[in-house]
């Protein structure tokens, strides 16, 4: 078979180890032939393909981005499958891997139901697809978040400064509870638990009073309870606000209400660049392996998924149904901790 490999969406530490996984276990068991498609979805209605040779993918496993390249081009605004359809055609591709987030699936479904042999790998740093117990980058993720907290830890205990901490997570506060929780946060505040500012200030001042430089973890998609604390008339196009991230205006909120000094880092893309950690690198390659065999025995519509330490295939129809949320009893675990 011919087959065509993209990664669309965010970048994630592990995807060029899924490329490697595909490409070889193609390679060495199916004989298949593999092209890649430059930066997503822009690269195969441009029809930008470029040759994937085994030779390309060798000591990629540790590489951070994505060879291929990425965008966050929709297909459906540029001819949708048929023009998908012309471009596999001109170049004879009898299938696709595509390599995505929530986004990307959900398009790599609607390429299923309108007749393209697909299958898909979960990617996220942010862990919030329901249908794979993890998602590579996730581990990655974290650990960059953790060691940045232990080190605004200490500049925090230096100064008596409260330091708060943005880290990912648009619907899903998954980074945020693993660093806080690994970094011993005073409050982490994440998407799926509003909670007033009126408690955060507790928890900060609590901590003050025992002596420590309080550590608030906050995801990006966090919103205080009851709160309109966001000009939503500025927003960019994930609804994020222009003026000042969330952690921004969580340490504006903290210094005015306690007095207490406080600083704002926000990670950003430091937790989507660099090499993946070991975990990440190990789930991305079995990831692509098992793409791979799900390709050749012609499982079209499906994604490979993570159960307990199994993989298995699971209908790209019910991975793009619902996102997976921190629960509120996992939060409370971490909240019996916190001030
Ligand atoms: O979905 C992954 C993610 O890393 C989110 O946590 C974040 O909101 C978003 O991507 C950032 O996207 P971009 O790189 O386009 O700014």
């Amino acid at each position: 078979m011919k087959i065509a490999l993209f990664t669309a969406g965010g970048d994630c530490p592990g995807l060029n180890a899924v490329i490697r996984g595909v490409v070889l276990k193609g390679d060495r068991i199916y004989d298949h032939e593999f092209v890649g498609v430059r930066d997503g979805f822009r690269g195969l209605v441009e029809d930008d393909i470029v040759p994937l040779p085994r030779q390309r993918v060798r000591g990629l496993s540790k590489v951070g981005g994505t060879i291929l390249g990425t965008s966050r081009v929709s297909p459906f605004d540029h001819g949708g499958t048929a023009r998908v359809k012309e471009v596999m055609d001109k170049h004879q591709i009898d299938a696709l891997i595509a390599i995505g987030g929530e986004g990307t699936l959900t398009v790599a479904r609607m390429f299923h139901e309108d007749g393209i042999n697909i299958v898909g790998v979960p990617k996220t740093i942010d862990n919030d697809l329901s249908a794979t117990d993890r998602t590579f980058g996730f581990d990655t993720a974290v650990s960059v978040a953790t060691e940045s907290i232990d080190r605004l830890r200490t500049t925090g205990e230096a100064h008596s400064r409260c330091m708060v901490v943005e880290v990912m997570g648009r619907h899903a506060g998954w980074i945020a509870l693993h660093s806080g929780i690994a970094s011993g946060a005073h409050a982490i505040l994440i998407p799926e638990v509003p909670v007033s500012q009126e408690q955060v200030c507790e928890w900060v001042q609590h901590a003050m009073d025992r002596g420590r430089a309080p550590m608030v973890v906050v995801a990006e998609g966090f919103r205080f309870e009851g709160a309109d604390q966001v000009d939503k008339g500025r927003t960019d196009g994930f609804g994020r606000p222009l003026l000042g991230g969330i952690g921004e205006q969580v340490t504006r909120i903290i210094e005015g209400r306690t007095g207490i000094e406080a600083r704002n880092t926000t990670l950003g893309h430091l937790q989507r660049g660099g090499v993946p950690s070991a975990d990440d690198r190990v789930l991305a390659t079995r990831f692509g392996t098992a793409a791979v065999d799900a390709v050749s025995n012609r499982m079209w519509g499906t994604m490979v998924a993570l159960r307990g330490v199994d993989i298995v295939n699971v209908n790209l129809q019910d991975a793009t149904r619902t996102l997976k949320s921190v629960t509120r009893a996992l939060w409370d675990e971490a909240a019996i901790l916190f001030g």
